[in-house]
């Protein structure tokens, strides 16, 4: 149960980190929480037009959950760890993401990081989930819409892979966290206000 405890909290501080703060400075572009939707996430970045700094927000924030799970997927047998800490450190990097103790809690709304999570625990769940992502994406070219759908569709490509697990609790949790930290990314869509990938203004409350 330490050890368990020890990965959840090393998972969260590794989720902690934002790629689009972090990314954004070393590019010297301006920080995301200040412009377009505000949200730390590599969607936003994009829209300061630097496609370099939202390519590196997206591939870091994904690669910090795929590692966090990689590697206690990788070593439960010498950690001495089962499916439960398996599960418990998905939730944690992506609760990381969304609420960074580095950054006063203002995290991102895990749309990379989820993804990361998810081909970190198999890669055809998260092969899966991707297209799911593109499919949606490249018929209405919406970035939260096409995130919304492949969360919507994440648990149960996890279902009908592995079956009920601890795993498959920690997908639906992430999913249903990230459906609510898209919110705002909802009512703009049904107010018809959200803006399209690759649009750089965006109304946003
Ligand atoms: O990555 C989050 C995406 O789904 C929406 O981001 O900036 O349009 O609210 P944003």
């Amino acid at each position: 149960a330490l050890m368990t405890a020890a990965l959840a909290l090393g998972a969260y501080l590794l989720g902690s980190i934002s790629f689009a703060v972090v990314s954004s400075k070393l590019f010297g572009i301006a920080d995301p929480r200040t412009y377009g939707s505000k949200n730390p996430g590599a969607t936003n970045v994009l829209r300061s037009g630097n496609k370099k700094a939202a390519i590196a927000t997206l591939v870091g924030d994904a690669a910090k959950g795929w590692l966090a799970v990689f590697l206690v997927v990788r070593y439960q047998e010498q950690l001495g760890v089962g499916d439960m800490a398996v599960a418990l450190v998905s939730i944690a990097v992506f609760l990381g993401h969304l609420w960074p103790v580095f950054f006063r809690f203002v995290g991102g709304k895990g749309v990379a990081t989820a993804a990361g999570v998810l081909l970190g625990l198999n890669v055809w769940l998260g092969v899966a989930t991707l297209v799911t992502w593109l499919v949606v994406a490249y018929a209405f070219r919406y970035s939260s819409l096409a995130a919304l759908a492949a969360a919507v569709f994440a648990p149960f490509y996890y279902g009908l892979l592995f079956g009920v697990e601890p795993q498959l609790f920690a997908v639906a949790a992430m999913s249903m966290l990230l459906l609510f930290r898209h919110s705002q990314n909802i009512a703009n869509l049904m107010a018809g206000k959200e803006s399209r990938i690759g649009g750089k203004s965006k109304d946003a409350a």
